[in-house]
């Protein structure tokens, strides 16, 4: 099958797309031949090699954690999915990728909902994860954070978090350049800039107070927590000084980690939230601005385009056509 593959470290032109076995789905797990999937900035961090010191890659690596596409093969212990279905989902966290392929496995999956294209539904999966995973850790909707900033609110993860707060009840305030604050206030948010002067902006915006912070831009956790009052009531998914500041930096878990014994079942939680997130999608509470579509050999563009820090919602590969 075509795949993108990093097969060194270097700038985005080194990713070409090229031919590898495809894969198979194990117990548990399902294999989808893919129609779009999601560009993460950690992909082009892969590809440079800014992890390399931490993570070791196999190369050739095959790029991508998320995906949507048609059920093609069903592995054992899994139900409730049958070749033919449309579903969006992740692949293995550990893995760290598998999805810009013609073909891909998961590990978590729901239904894709009507109300999303293909594009929606390829760039959803690790967003609606790591947005749900950080608003849990919150407790946005269970009591706290009834007021939340979302710091870096137009991007990829920002537009599905500003939504998921929404829906969880909270009021939202999201910063982003100032281009992008029509597309916060469709999305839930009161919109703000970021930088100088942030907490006087969001103390504006929000007299009563900021109960809780989600950070998806980095290198100003000192100011973020002066505005919600309590290193506790932050978290980054960006800044990996968190730890000096005293806030957690949230993580996706390994998939035995991920409440493994009901993935792929009936429980929307044990789906990362991808469940609920569908359910949202139908309702047309919660969409996903895609900011660029490419061709998987077009990849080194999308690679540019994240890389800028400026694109506006998520950047969506496709592998093949619509289903
Ligand atoms: N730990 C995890 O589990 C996890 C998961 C996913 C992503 N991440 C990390 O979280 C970050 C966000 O991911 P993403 O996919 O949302 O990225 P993205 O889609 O590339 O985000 C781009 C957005 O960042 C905003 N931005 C750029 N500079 C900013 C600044 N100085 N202050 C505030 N906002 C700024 C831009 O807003 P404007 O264009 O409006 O300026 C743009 O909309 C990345 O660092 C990524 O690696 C971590």
């Amino acid at each position: 099958m075509r795949a993108v593959l990093i097969t060194r470290y270097g700038p985005a032109d080194t990713m070409r797309v090229g031919e590898v076995e495809a894969p198979h789905a194990g117990p548990r797990e399902i294999r989808i031949r893919v129609v779009a999937s999601g560009l993460t900035p950690a992909d082009t961090y892969l590809r440079a090699g800014r992890l390399r010191e931490s993570i070791a890659l196999r190369l050739p690596h095959v790029t991508g954690v998320d995906a949507a596409g048609v059920v093609d093969e069903v592995g054992a212990g899994v139900t409730g999915v049958a070749p033919g279905d449309a579903v969006f989902g992740l692949t293995d966290p550990a893995r760290l990728g598998g999805a810009h392929a013609e073909h891909a496995v998961l590990v978590a999956w729901a239904a894709k909902p009507t109300a999303w294209s293909w594009d929606e539904a390829g760039g959803a999966a690790g967003n609606v994860e790591t947005a749900t995973r950080v608003l849990d850790r919150l407790g946005v909707g269970a009591g706290a954070g009834r007021t939340v900033l979302v710091h870096g609110a137009a991007g990829g993860v920002g537009t599905v978090a500003v939504q998921l707060a929404a829906a969880r009840g909270a009021t939202v305030v999201g910063t982003a350049s100032e281009g992008n604050h029509d597309l916060l206030r469709s999305l839930g948010a009161a919109p703000t800039t970021y930088g100088p002067g942030l907490a006087e902006r969001v103390g504006a915006l929000a007299p009563g107070g900021v109960d809780a912070v989600l950070d998806c831009a980095g290198g100003t956790l000192p100011e973020l927590i002066g505005i919600a009052g309590d290193a506790a009531r932050v978290v980054t998914i960006a800044d990996l000084d968190a730890a000096a500041h005293g806030v957690h930096l949230s993580h996706s878990a390994p998939v035995t980690e991920m409440d493994g014994a009901a993935v792929g079942d009936a429980d929307p939680m044990a789906v990362h939230g991808l469940r609920a997130a569908a359910a949202l999608a139908a309702e047309g509470r919660l969409r996903v601005p895609v900011a660029a579509t490419f061709p998987l050999a077009e990849a080194a563009a999308a690679h540019e385009l994240s890389e800028s820090r400026h694109a506006r919602g998520k950047i969506v590969l496709r592998a093949g056509p619509d289903a």
